[in-house]
């Protein structure tokens, strides 16, 4: 299938008479997607039941005319204010108790009940409407879940539900009891409804209680989101997407997932870089006007498996932004660049954010394809010549599977979150820095959920800082014969939250028992004897299996047996290289800000540099790339 792209349109911004000429201009800069919806609920329903559907069906009809397929938002990430005055206990709650007003978006608490079943009704009106309209194309339910903090809640729907949530787990509240293990601190509960949420607490709480919470906490989004895709099922077989956002785990996207038939994030590399980085600021000096060259094709192999191989790209910057501490314009050609680099991840469309700038309300300063005069922005006629150059390519043998994968685990992420035990042990940063070495040898890479039960047709599998394990990923780790790459940290706790009494990692036929783990401070690193080092964590094991690496101080930092390893701490960057070297995996690395992804019998190069680069004998411009056929090396665009 043949990639295309998008637009996110407004036409509640805009006076009703320039729709024809935006659709016009869409169109004639090769879009195929326009979505439109997903903030429109007080032009929507104005009052409570009363509905004003003629400009929706106007609008849809001209951009249908035009030839634009629609993706359609529900419009549930801005509840409009009557809703508040309708249910004013509908608000989240941050974690000093506080209410988050009205005034913004996301004002919504997701185990409200009251809020939950408006936006099932919202959604089968606008499913009952326009559900078979054959303009439509999808529908995004509500829009970037997580974004501005919003997963958690600490208010009043929040504590009822999670005393529900717990009862149904546990049942009993003796087993309570145990699994957190409350007899420490006299923390022991009687009833169900005794048990508060974990914030505003002495100190730290009981981290399997708050472990408890971040699990509530996640599955209240799926349970939001399906009863959306309830609604709108009984209306459309359509497919049904949500856009997922940059670096946000606090709830499981691969839940979410489940219920959609395809993902779509958000893609905004300079914001990210300078919003929710880890790099240093010669780094992010050096790459703010191009991003990271491995922060969004992380993502988008994320939500690839997300998608179970279905995703696109719902927003792309195509300009500065206005959200981040400083927002710096792309350097000419990074939006073509982005685009291409996303569609050799396997994205089904890139859209991008937004058609016209705004010129009121918070985010005037956001670019868009049109100033707010109506005159063509800076990224516009990289994205014409985009939209022109993916029609000469020959997509039908696209494959975005790749041999090697890493688990992304969100569970991970909030177990170590709460008990981090040094402050820069970071469950993404740890699973970045291993995709980022991969990245660096050339090699493209899947990422997998921790339910799966087979790695049939990887080469390596890693499964860094897996918080506990699963009935499914020990079978598939025991029944794989290729390489698997495990820890550091990996199967240190039970799913109570305790860690395991025959000791970490507890990993089926390999006698290794983590006895201790330090972490350490930035300025503390322990060499291995291979070259590179060990920072932020590291383990002192025991074990009969062979040490295939090991610190200068002479621990094993990598233990092996057959096809299993297990790594005992998180090396840097030339530390990954020695372990990756260990495994056979022996590349040239590649010229920093290069990298390439295979796709088919296709190999793009993306150069995120700010001089051209060699590569393969041809030169590679500044923000630029270069689609090679990966048989012959024959150049096919660029
Ligand atoms: C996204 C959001 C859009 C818009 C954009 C600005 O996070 O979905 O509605 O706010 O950011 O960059």
């Amino acid at each position: 299938m043949t990639p295309r792209l998008g637009v996110c349109y407004y036409p509640e911004h805009w006076p009703e008479t320039q729709w024809a000429k935006d659709a016009r201009r869409m169109a004639g800069l090769g879009l195929t997607y326009v979505r439109i919806g997903e903030f429109a609920w007080s032009r929507l329903e104005p009052k409570d039941g009363v509905f004003d559907w003629g400009w929706l069906d106007r609008a849809i009809d001209i951009l249908g005319q035009a030839g634009l397929q629609i993706m359609m938002g529900t419009p549930t990430a801005t509840p409009p204010r009557w809703m508040l005055s309708k249910y004013p206990d509908m608000l989240a709650y941050d974690a000093n108790g506080q209410p988050r007003k009205f005034g913004s978006r996301r004002h919504y608490c997701f185990s409200h009940e009251g809020y939950k079943s408006e936006c099932a009704r919202i959604a089968d009106k606008l499913g009952e409407r326009y559900g078979e309209n054959p303009y439509i194309h999808s529908w995004q339910i509500d829009n970037e879940y997580g974004c501005h903090d919003t997963i958690l809640s600490y208010g009043p729907a929040a504590i009822e539900a999670f005393q529900r949530w717990l009862k149904d787990k546990y049942k009993s509240i003796d087993d309570l009891n145990a699994a957190w293990g409350n007899v420490f601190w006299s923390m022991e509960y009687s009833e169900f409804d005794e048990i508060d949420l974990p914030n505003l607490t002495v100190t730290e709480p009981n981290p399997a209680h708050v472990m408890d919470f971040r699990r509530f906490s996640s599955d209240q989004v799926v349970a939001f989101n399906r009863v959306q895709v309830e609604a709108l099922r009984q209306h459309t077989s359509t497919p049904l997407i949500h856009n997922y956002m940059g670096r946000i785990t606090e709830f499981d996207h691969f839940a979410v997932g489940e219920d959609l038939e395809i993902a779509s994030w958000d893609s905004y590399p300079l914001g990210f870089l300078e919003d929710r980085s880890d790099q240093n600021e010669d780094f992010k000096h050096t790459f703010q006007r191009q991003g990271d060259p491995d922060f969004a094709a992380f993502h988008h192999d994320l939500y690839r498996g997300v998608g179970n191989g279905r995703w696109g790209v719902m927003e792309q910057q195509p300009g500065p932004v206005n959200w981040a501490p400083y927002n710096p314009a792309p350097l000419p050609g990074m939006v073509r660049l982005w685009t291409w680099e996303a569609f050799a991840h396997g994205a089904e469309f890139v859209n991008y954010f937004r058609w016209k700038q705004a010129p009121f309300a918070q985010e005037q300063m956001h670019a868009a394809l049109l100033r707010p005069d109506g005159q063509e922005a800076q990224s516009w006629s990289e994205i014409e010549q985009t939209a022109e150059e993916i029609l000469q390519i020959d997509w039908s043998q696209k494959s975005a599977n790749s041999r090697v994968a890493i688990v992304f685990d969100y569970a991970s992420a909030w177990a170590w979150d709460i008990q981090p035990q040094g402050q820069d042990f970071d469950y993404f940063r740890l699973v970045f820095d291993i995709y980022k070495a991969l990245r660096l040898q050339g090699l493209s890479v899947d990422i997998l959920p921790p339910t799966i039960f087979d790695f049939e047709g990887r080469d390596l599998v890693i499964i860094p800082g897996l918080f506990a394990w699963n009935k499914n990923l020990r079978k598939a780790v025991n029944s794989f014969t290729g390489k698997c790459l495990i820890g550091p940290r990996s199967g240190s706790k039970t799913g109570d939250f305790q860690i395991p009494l025959q000791l970490p990692p507890a990993i089926e036929g390999m006698d290794i028992q983590v006895t201790a783990a330090e972490s350490l401070r930035p300025s503390e690193k322990i060499p291995l004897e291979s070259g590179g080092h060990l920072h932020i964590w590291r383990e002192f094991t025991q074990t009969k299996e062979t040490v295939s690496l090991r610190t200068k101080d002479q621990h094993p930092a990598l233990i092996s047996k057959d096809n299993l390893h297990y790594l005992c701490g998180w090396p840097d960057d030339d530390g990954m290289d020695s372990v990756l070297k260990e495994l056979g995996y022996d590349n040239e690395i590649l010229p920093e800000g290069l990298r390439c992804r295979e796709i088919g019998h296709y190999q793009l190069i993306t150069n995120y540099n700010l001089s051209p680069v060699s590569y393969k004998g041809s030169k590679i411009a500044a923000a630029s790339v270069k689609l090679f056929n990966a048989a012959n090396n024959e150049i096919v665009l660029g």
